[in-house]
């Protein structure tokens, strides 16, 4: 097992990462202070059906616990799930000692943080991320739900008391999660560390590569880079904005396609393609990581989606500023900067890059 301490100004946290960690999740669990009435658990169906048993036999009978189970996909990180949850906890008389468990990848990982960063002004709750991208997501207390209007619209910050990361339940990921997941590994490595990222380029040339220790690895790594940044600026005040490489055209297509038909990471990697061909520093990079990441087999660019329909929602982006789109882009491996773009401007680049990919 591996172990990432996680520091941030609001709460320092642990991330147990490895194969069967969950069982750390009982010891995490007694040496709460104070120790908590009662414990509930938001996951989804697939999630649930999976490693739901597996949850429940490592608490035991230790802790009394209730468990909702809402449907899977991204538009189910909405009001109606976030108000069923909290309807769930008040009917279980959920009190202010009491713990949310996050079990599932982003989407239960990000509407659970936000139950339980609202819940009588916010109570504890614990991540046991089990997709890929959740090594991005279940670190640096981001929480929150999506709006018709925008993705992750309405949410606090609220870290969590520990990530218990039991690499064993990745082993279950459709490729296509497994696609979602590692694009934030790649963000991260572009962001961040070229040296990961050409080690991953040398060694995943299928999907199915990403397994074992070479994947946990890879995970540990990211984590790291988000913690490093979190670190420094946990309320994205500053650099944390550079995490959303890939993101501001990826929400976008994302909520053009109703969060379906689409994963978040393979929306990300269409939008990080982007990012790299506004900047004539990263234009070969950008053709490079096309061709990997289309032998990977990442989805193609929508083409049915209108380059001003997606610039429409990329306004209402929370980066954006005075009517500027602000675009992160890089000066080369490990240099993100954000650039302000008119939507005019930006809507003629995104229109030739729509016709060109
Ligand atoms: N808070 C943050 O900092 C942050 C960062 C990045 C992304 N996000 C959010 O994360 C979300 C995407 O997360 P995600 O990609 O994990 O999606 P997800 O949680 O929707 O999971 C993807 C699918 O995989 C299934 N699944 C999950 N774990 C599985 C397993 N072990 N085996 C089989 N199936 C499994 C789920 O049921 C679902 O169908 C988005 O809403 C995004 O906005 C948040």
């Amino acid at each position: 097992m591996n172990t990432i301490h996680i520091t941030t100004p609001s709460k320092n946290y642990p991330v147990f990462i490895g194969e069967n960690v969950i069982d750390e999740l009982k010891t995490v669990l007694e040496n709460l202070k104070p120790s908590p009435k009662n414990l509930l658990i938001i996951t989804d169906e697939n999630v649930g059906n999976l490693y739901l048993e597996t949850v429940q036999s490592v608490i035991g009978d230790a802790f009394t616990h209730e468990t909702i189970q809402i449907q899977a996909g991204d538009d189910q990180k909405s009001f109606e799930n976030y108000m069923a949850c909290q309807s769930f906890a008040l009917s279980k008389e959920l009190d202010r000692t009491s713990v949310v468990i996050a079990l599932g990848g982003g989407m239960i990982g990000d509407l659970a943080g936000f139950v339980a960063g609202t819940y009588m002004r916010g109570i504890r709750f614990i991540q046991i991320p089990t997709t890929i991208l959740a090594h991005d997501s279940a670190v640096g207390g981001k929480t929150g739900i999506n709006h018709p209007e925008g993705k992750n619209m309405i949410g606090v910050f609220h870290q969590p008391e520990a990530v218990i990361y039991s690499t064993d339940f990745l082993t279950t990921l459709p490729p296509n999660e497994k696609r979602s997941g590692f694009a934030e590994v790649i963000k991260h490595a572009l962001i961040a560390d070229e040296n990961l990222y050409r080690s991953l380029r040398e060694n995943v040339k299928t999907i199915d590569d990403l397994k074992g220790d070479s994947l946990q690895k890879a995970l540990i790594q990211g984590i790291e880079i988000k913690n490093a940044i979190v670190t420094k600026d946990e309320k994205e005040k500053g650099i944390r904005a550079y995490l959303n490489f890939g993101h501001t055209l990826g929400h976008a297509i994302e909520g053009e396609l109703q969060y379906k038909d689409i994963t978040h990471g393979e929306a990300v990697a269409l939008g990080m393609l982007f990012a790299l061909s506004l900047s004539g520093d990263t234009e070969t990079l950008g053709k490079e990581l096309k061709m990997w990441l289309t032998t990977l087999g990442y989805p193609s660019f929508p083409k049915h989606l209108s380059a001003s329909s997606l610039i429409k929602r990329m306004k209402k982006d929370k980066k954006a500023e005075k009517g500027m789109i602000q675009m992160v882009l890089l000066n080369g491996f490990s240099k993100p900067y954000l650039s302000p773009f008119t939507s005019e401007e930006l809507e003629s680049k995104l229109s030739s890059f729509i016709e060109e990919v």
